[in-house]
């Protein structure tokens, strides 16, 4: 039996898995909600994470009865690029500043100005955004000195739980691509980066490959969890690299679009393909010698969360995607432009605003929703035109998390991308690819590809119906964003 344990942002899950790759047994204890003191700021705190961690095995082990000793092996996954600092002692200097913490720009204007825009992407393969560890790191340098004094190790969110249940400091490829401080095109930390930003090397933990074993389980972390000391934990992969891993995106033209909170178009390349723009991530791949591109939008499944609660509170979302099956393709001319939380890909613009744009009198509740279930996925084909424009093959498309589980997203997004999409018999999220990553690691199978091929099978195949309708809307949707910004007199 392998376990996965994902630390995400609203809580940890475990899950069982059987050395066939099916799911025996999973558990999922929620995170005290995150702090924001100021608009755009959110921490969260390690410790919470470490007990909401150990919940979670706790549970997926009473599940099945399982003893520590019948588990053969861990895998790490969770939200990427949260700063978690520790002073020489391993004690949590502050709450971490985690991924969706926007409060960084002056530090990625800073350090676009030392480096160079295209230094940086040369050094990093991407450039300075909020989102990323470093410029965390930098915040707190300028803002809280005596705290950056104490520090003498950076971690992410799931390898400080590595921390506490192993006591070792190790971080995989994938995770460290998201730091800003890798050189992800050699796989090695950048000598160069951590220089010119003035973060001693001997913070950074040792690196490895999303497989390899990398740590085991300590006496204290078995005392603290139930599994057995001794048990051999791999390097896993930050919530992207293993969601794909789960879903079998590992070669070339293989792709992913993921709608939870937020939207990600992930597509696994055999070397790093560097956008001169920046408007796409370049990171390692969680499987050794693969890398991988993804673009992403802030405000996905926000944008119809965010809808619900504001206007249609207490509707569940099927009665809402209900109303919208009765609207045709193109919403009658409303759209929806989904940055609710500024953007990413392709704007790279935390001041980014939302709208509805077009509104008549004849139109519904249920054009409202089907506008959102466009305008996101519309927000999504921003990332293909990217791929399409960089010359990154899409052959497949995969379809996970919420926006590939009713039938009408499922559609909207094959007509908007113009492509067939596929569904998957059993779509686990991060904690499914992180066991399959750490059965690897102890010879289950010979190679992430093999796992994979093992454990993903494809359920379904849906065709675009709509293309040539939603295809016109896009090239009206591409214009809403530059109106926006000179309408807020940007
Ligand atoms: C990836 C990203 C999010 C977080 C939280 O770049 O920021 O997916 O990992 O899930």
């Amino acid at each position: 039996m392998i376990l996965g344990v994902d630390v995400g942002t609203g809580g940890t899950r475990a899950v069982l898995i059987d050395r066939g790759g099916r799911v025996v047994a999973s558990f999922a204890s929620e995170h005290a909600p995150m702090r924001s003191e100021h608009i755009g700021w959110a921490e969260q705190d390690p410790e919470d994470w470490w007990r909401a961690a150990r919940e979670a095995i706790a549970g997926a082990m009473a599940a099945t009865e399982l003893t520590g000793a019948e588990i053969e092996a861990v895998g790490l996954t969770g939200q990427m690029h949260g700063c978690v600092m520790l002073d020489a002692g391993g004690k949590v200097l502050r709450p971490a500043l985690i991924w969706c913490d926007q409060r960084t720009q002056p530090q990625c204007d800073w350090l676009t100005e030392k480096i160079g825009f295209e230094r940086l992407i040369e050094l990093t393969c991407n450039p300075a955004l909020p989102n990323f560890t470093l410029t965390k790191l930098l915040w707190v340098r300028e803002h809280q000195p005596e705290i950056f004094a104490k520090i003498a190790h950076v971690l992410c969110p799931k390898d400080y739980v590595r921390y506490r249940l192993t006591g070792e400091f190790a971080m995989d490829m994938q995770e460290a691509s998201g730091t800003l401080l890798l050189d992800v095109a050699n796989r090695r930390w950048s000598v160069e980066m951590a220089e010119e930003a003035g973060i001693p090397m001997e913070w950074l933990p040792r690196l490895f490959e999303g497989p390899e074993i990398c740590a085991r389980i300590s006496v204290a972390g078995a005392g603290a969890t139930g599994l057995a000391a001794g048990t051999p934990v791999a390097a896993g992969a930050g919530d992207q690299g293993a969601g794909a891993v789960g879903m079998g995106i590992l070669a070339p033209g293989s792709v992913s679009a993921t709608i939870g909170t937020s939207g990600v178009v992930f597509a696994a390349t055999d070397s790093p393909i560097k956008d001169r723009l920046g408007r796409l991530h370049t990171f390692c791949h969680a499987a050794p010698g693969r890398w991988h591109v993804m673009g992403v939008t802030n405000g996905a499944g926000l944008s119809l969360r965010y809808f619900r609660d504001t206007f249609a509170p207490g509707i569940s979302y099927e009665k809402l995607t209900a109303l919208a099956v009765e609207v045709a393709a193109g919403s009658d001319g409303l759209m929806w432009a989904p940055y609710l939380f500024g953007e990413r890909t392709p704007h790279l613009d935390p001041e980014a605003r939302a709208a509805f744009i077009g509104i008549t009198a004849s139109h519904t509740q249920g054009h409202f929703i089907r506008a959102i279930l466009e305008g996101v996925a519309f927000s999504l084909r921003d990332t293909f035109t990217l791929f399409h424009e960089l010359g990154v093959p899409v052959k497949a498309i995969r379809l996970g998390g919420g926006g590939a589980r009713g039938p009408l997203w499922r559609q909207i997004q094959a007509d908007v991308y113009g492509h067939s999409v596929e569904l998957l018999e059993a779509e686990e999220g991060g904690a499914f690819g992180a066991a399959l990553l750490a059965g690897t690691g102890i010879g289950v199978w010979a190679s992430v590809e093999a796992a994979c091929a093992a454990t993903v099978r494809v359920a379904e195949t849906i065709a675009p119906k709509d293309a040539g309708v939603l295809d016109e809307a896009y090239e009206r949707y591409r214009r809403i964003y530059p109106a926006l910004k000179t309408i807020q007199g940007r």
